[in-house]
C-alpha cells in the first residue's frame, strides 16, 4: 500500500475549505492493483488537526459536491465504468456545513473498493489475500461488505499520516447497505471513536429475529455477494443464528454509536434498528456507560442521545439535513467540543 496526495486547493469551495485529494495504491506500485481515491474537504482556517467524518459514498466522489475541482471517480455500471454527475448526492454530504462547524469530511467510492455486483470476486480487492490456487471468498471468509469496511479501514491507515487529520477523532458514518459496512468497520477497527449507521436495516442495524421487511433469504438472494458464503445457512432460519445485531451493535462499546432510522423505511424495520441499540446496553454498563437512555422507542423526530444515539425521523431512506444536525451534535459531544 503506498499513498499519493494527487492535488491539494486552499481555496476551495470560493476559500471555504481546503480540498485534498489522495490515492491509495493497493497491491503494489501505481497502476498495479486497486487504488482507492479519497476526497477530503478540510475547514480553511483550521490551526491543529481536525476530527473527522469519513465514509463511503455510491456513485464517484464528484456526487458530493457540484466543485468543478473534483477528480470525478469512473464508477461501476454494471461490470462497465463510467461517471455520474457532479453534486448528485450533494444533499447527502452537507459538505459547508460540515466544514462550517470545524470538522473534516472525507470519501471514496465504495466500487473503488470491491464493485458491487456479483462479479465472483473478480474486479475488487478480494484477489490480492487469495492463497495460491484460490478464486474465490471461501465460505467463512469476506464478502463485499467486509471488503469495504476494509477500504475504510485503509483510509483510516492514511489519516495517520496526514498531520491535519486528528485521527483520535474520526467518525465513521454510511447510509444503507454503507450503514451495515460503517458498522462493521468500527467493530472491526477500534481507531473508529464514533460510528454511524444511517438506515443500514438487515445486516446493519436491524434484528434478524424480526424477519421485518427484509429478510436474510430476500438479502443473500437479491445480493449474494455482500455477505460471507456461511451467512446463507439462516435463509429462512434466522432463529439458527449464533448471534443478533445487537450484538454487532455491542461491539463499539464503550465508544459511542448512532443508530438512524426513517419512518417511512419500514424495509430497514426501525423497531429493530431501536431494539439492537436498547439491548446493547448490557454491554456497555459493563464500561460504566449508560448506552441508549430509553426504554421503548422514542416519538418520531425525537432523537435520544447517550453513548448510543438514535432517532427515527420522517420521511424516507435517505440521508437528510435533519440526520446531518444529529451526527454534528452527537460528535460535538462526545469529542468534547461543546
Ligand atoms: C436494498 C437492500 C437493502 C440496502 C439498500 C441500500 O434496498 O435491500 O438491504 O440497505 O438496498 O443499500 O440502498
Amino acid at each position: 500500500m503506498s499513498f499519493e496526495v494527487t492535488s491539494v486547493d486552499k481555496k476551495a469551495l470560493g476559500g471555504k475549505a481546503i480540498r485534498k485529494q489522495v490515492t491509495i495504491h493497493l497491491g503494489g506500485p501505481k497502476g498495479k492493483g486497486p487504488a482507492i481515491n479519497v476526497l477530503i474537504y478540510l475547514p480553511a482556517n483550521a490551526k491543529e488537526p481536525v476530527p473527522t467524518f469519513v465514509g463511503l459514498n455510491f456513485g464517484g466522489n464528484q456526487l458530493v459536491h457540484t466543485d468543478p475541482g473534483i477528480t470525478p471517480t469512473k464508477n461501476w455500471v454494471g461490470s462497465k465504468r463510467k461517471k455520474s454527475p457532479r453534486g448528485a448526492a450533494a444533499g447527502r454530504w452537507q459538505v459547508e456545513k460540515v466544514v462550517g462547524r470545524g470538522y473534516a469530511i472525507a470519501t471514496a467510492y465504495y466500487g473503488d473498493i470491491d464493485p458491487d455486483f456479483d462479479d465472483g470476486f473478480k474486479n475488487g480487492v478480494h484477489p490480492l489475500f487469495y492463497k495460491k490456487g484460490q478464486t474465490k471468498p471461501a465460505d467463512d471468509e469476506w464478502g463485499s461488505i467486509s471488503a469495504w469496511a476494509w477500504g475504510l479501514s485503509r483510509i483510516m491507515d492514511y489519516f495517520e499520516t496526514d498531520a491535519m487529520i486528528d485521527h483520535k477523532h474520526v467518525a465513521v458514518l454510511g447510509h444503507s447497505r454503507l450503514g451495515k459496512t460503517s458498522l462493521w468497520a468500527g467493530a472491526q477497527d477500534e481507531r473508529f471513536a464514533l460510528v454511524i449507521s444511517n438506515d443500514s436495516g438487515c445486516g446493519g442495524a436491524a434484528l434478524n429475529r424480526r424477519a421485518f421487511g427484509e429478510t436474510l433469504k430476500v438479502i443473500n438472494t437479491a445480493f449474494p455477494h455482500w455477505f460471507c458464503g456461511n451467512f446463507k445457512k439462516y435463509n429462512n432460519n434466522e432463529s439458527a443464528l449464533p448471534f443478533d445485531q445487537h450484538m454487532l451493535i455491542a461491539l463499539m462499546a464503550p465508544r459511542p454509536v448512532y443508530i438512524a432510522s426513517a419512518a417511512e423505511d419500514r424495509w430497514a424495520d426501525p423497531h429493530g434498528e431501536f431494539l439492537s441499540g436498547l439491548h446493547a446496553n448490557g454491554v456497555y454498563r459493563l464500561f460504566g456507560k449508560t448506552g441508549l437512555p430509553a426504554d421503548k422507542m422514542p416519538a418520531v423526530d425525537r432523537p435520544v442521545h447517550g453513548t448510543i444515539g438514535y432517532h427515527i425521523r420522517s420521511g424516507k431512506h435517505n440521508v437528510t439535513d435533519f440526520d446531518w444536525e444529529q451526527y454534528l451534535k452527537f460528535a460535538d459531544k462526545h469529542f468534547g467540543r461543546k
